[in-house]
């Protein structure tokens, strides 16, 4: 019998010994709520996550489908290498907005570029500006597997892809579970893990991050 450790606990072990927000972090954390944006950001844990993940790979471009109100951006863009840009798409102006004076505030308003609209409208222009280092992918999970497919296709060899809600909370593993959310990130997973251009994974931290390298 295989005993798996990770829990809720241990989970508040990680954020508390290794990904604390700094007064920025917790306001704009603060800030997405107060605003009456839900409350679905990544958890620090994640964020840190992120972070880490960017400072190995040190994209010298780097893309955020899903901007919200940018606190994971915010943990991206922190571990960018110097003169490392990040792009970050989101469909509602005012999310955009409020994201744009939350990367101010953290500090990281010089790295982050804002771009406001659907990112399927969006990304087939950014074939232009790219390849890209790397990829997190956070927006409505219908769109999972048509990002997937641009992400690929426009990811650098070595490039790294990340998605976040792997797990759409345990419901990902649920047979009764049908929802069309479910649906879209069950297809975006197995699409992930056979593609013979990527090595991949699920981290399973938070609602589970799925990571992958371009190997072809
Ligand atoms: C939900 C959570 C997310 O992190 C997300 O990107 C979308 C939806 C949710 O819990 O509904
Ligand atoms: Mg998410």
């Amino acid at each position: 019998m295989i005993v798996t450790t990770y829990d809720d606990k241990l989970s508040m072990y990680i954020t508390q010994s290794f990904a604390g927000e700094d007064v920025a972090l917790q306001q704009i954390r603060r800030q997405i709520e107060a605003r009456g944006m839900p409350a679905i950001t990544v958890r620090p844990e994640e964020g840190k996550f992120l972070q880490v993940l960017v400072a190995a790979c040190q994209p010298k471009l780097a893309l955020e489908i899903g901007t919200l109100g940018g606190y994971s951006g915010t943990w991206i863009a922190r571990g960018l290498p110097s003169g490392g840009r990040l792009i970050t798409l989101e469909l509602e102006p005012e999310r955009a907005t409020i994201a744009g004076e939350h990367f101010r505030l953290a500090g990281v308003g010089g790295r982050v570029e804002i771009r406001v609209g659907d990112a399927h409208g969006l990304l087939p222009a950014l074939s232009d500006e790219g390849p890209f280092d790397f990829v997190f992918i956070d927006a409505e999970k219908e769109g999972y597997p048509a990002y997937l497919e641009w992400t690929v296709a426009n990811l650098r060899s070595g490039g790294v892809l990340a998605a976040h809600n792997a797990f759409r909370r345990g419901a990902i593993i649920e047979p009764d579970e049908w929802d069309s959310a479910v649906m879209a990130t069950r297809e975006f997973n197995q699409r992930v893990a056979q593609d013979p251009r990527l090595l991949a994974t699920i981290f399973p931290a938070g609602d589970g991050m799925v990571i992958a390298v371009r190997v072809d």
